[in-house]
């Protein structure tokens, strides 16, 4: 099928579905992370399925991010300190026995080559976020690269 018929069907299901289910019953439909706790009720914190295998994972794209095989809530990372790179950062990655961050974040955003970690590449955990084995939330036909 064209893609302009599909995305015209599509529109013409949604409005469809719009007109058919009242607003009522669909605000029913919704449910948050919190379930039916009261807002003043206190509730204890998702499951957030972390794996910390300390074993790493294999890429499943070559530019990808690659996950953190350890858990991070002690590292701070702030203005001044960021202590994933008293581990990470050429040469104390040497005895830590820690993968030295890519070379890539040595590149100012103009490409010069500097000296020290890049400031755009400083909040670490804006692109590496620790392993997790958690479910999919929506479907997807994503293939990683590798297959
Ligand atoms: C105490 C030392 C230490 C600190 C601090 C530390 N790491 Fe690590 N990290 C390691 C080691 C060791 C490995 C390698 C594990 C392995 O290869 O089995 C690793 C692996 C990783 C990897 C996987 C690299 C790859 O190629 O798969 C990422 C990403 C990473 N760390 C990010 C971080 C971030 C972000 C922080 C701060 C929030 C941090 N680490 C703090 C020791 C550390
Ligand atoms: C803007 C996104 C971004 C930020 C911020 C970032 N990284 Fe990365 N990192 C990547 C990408 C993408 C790769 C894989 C491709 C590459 O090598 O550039 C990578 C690769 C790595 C690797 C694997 C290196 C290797 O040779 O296997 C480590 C370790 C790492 N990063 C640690 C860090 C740490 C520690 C910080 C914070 C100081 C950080 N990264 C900040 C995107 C980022």
């Amino acid at each position: 099928m064209n893609t302009w018929i599909k995305a015209a069907a599509l529109g013409m299901i949604v409005a469809v579905c719009a007109m058919v289910s009242p607003d009522a019953s669909m605000a029913q439909d919704v449910k948050s992370l919190r379930g039916t706790l009261a807002i003043e009720d206190g509730n204890t914190a998702a499951d957030l399925y972390r794996l910390n295998t300390g074993k790493r994972f294999t890429r499943n794209y070559r530019q990808q991010p690659p996950l953190i095989p350890h858990r991070v809530e002690k590292y701070q990372i702030d203005v001044k300190a960021n202590q994933c790179m008293g581990c990470h950062d050429w040469p104390q990655n040497v005895e830590n026995n820690a993968p030295k961050i890519s070379e890539t974040h040595y590149l100012s955003p103009t490409g010069e080559r500097l000296n020290k970690v890049s400031g755009s590449r400083w909040f670490c955990n804006q692109c590496h976020v620790p392993q997790v084995a958690a479910k999919a939330l929506v479907p997807n036909t994503f293939k990683s690269s590798n297959d």
